[in-house]
């Protein structure tokens, strides 16, 4: 599987890493918000940004602002079928805006955008969107010194009603995108 990491960071994770910055692990450096890419339409099975897209500037208007930019530049390289997967903070998480260099946060909706939502139908603009979108929201909770991570390990049952219930804060977006 033919896999890109954007804004890879120190771990290699993908067949192909790509990062601002260079580093040992780092096989392209280029800044995403700078389209296009150095790559051709239709080259990956499969791209991942993993606390990444927290990152980029507000720096255009709706779809000439970076994080539309990237959307698109990704749905462009990814082959049909491909996928688009990606983790980032839950706007409920208290580190999305509490992390200094976090310039934009998200929530169930954000990612529906790109995605041909009924939402996003209500803008004025058009650009290309994936086809599906999946999404799942992960929750961390922390009662006294019992943790999700010791319920987890200790009461696997308990641990899935809660999970059911929905107890805890809202922690991370997964989300996957399919071209
Ligand atoms: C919080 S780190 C996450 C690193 C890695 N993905 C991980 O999960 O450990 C954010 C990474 O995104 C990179 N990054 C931030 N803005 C970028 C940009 N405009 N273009 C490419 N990489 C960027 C940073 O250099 C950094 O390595």
């Amino acid at each position: 599987m033919n896999t890109l990491d954007i804004g890879c960071g120190k771990v290699r994770t993908a067949t192909v890493t790509l990062d601002i910055k260079p580093g040992p692990n780092v096989d392209v450096v280029h800044d995403i918000t700078r389209v296009p890419w150095p790559f051709p339409d239709d080259t990956f099975d499969e791209v991942r940004a993993f606390d990444v897209l927290e990152h980029l500037p507000r720096d255009g208007a709706e779809e000439a602002d970076s994080l539309f930019r990237v959307m698109i530049e990704v749905r462009r390289i990814l082959r049909p079928g491909g996928v688009f997967i990606i983790k980032s903070p839950h706007q409920d998480n208290p580190l999305a805006w509490g992390v200094p260099a976090h310039t934009r946060v998200f929530n169930e909706h954000t990612f529906t955008w790109f995605a041909g939502s009924q939402e996003a139908r209500v803008t004025r603009f058009d650009y290309p969107t994936f086809a599906r979108m999946d999404l799942r929201v992960t929750r961390l909770y922390q009662v006294g010194p019992v943790s999700q991570f010791h319920v987890r390990k200790y009461a696997p049952r308990l641990a899935t009603v809660l999970d059911r219930i929905g107890f805890g804060t809202k922690d991370e977006l997964h989300v996957r995108l399919t071209k």
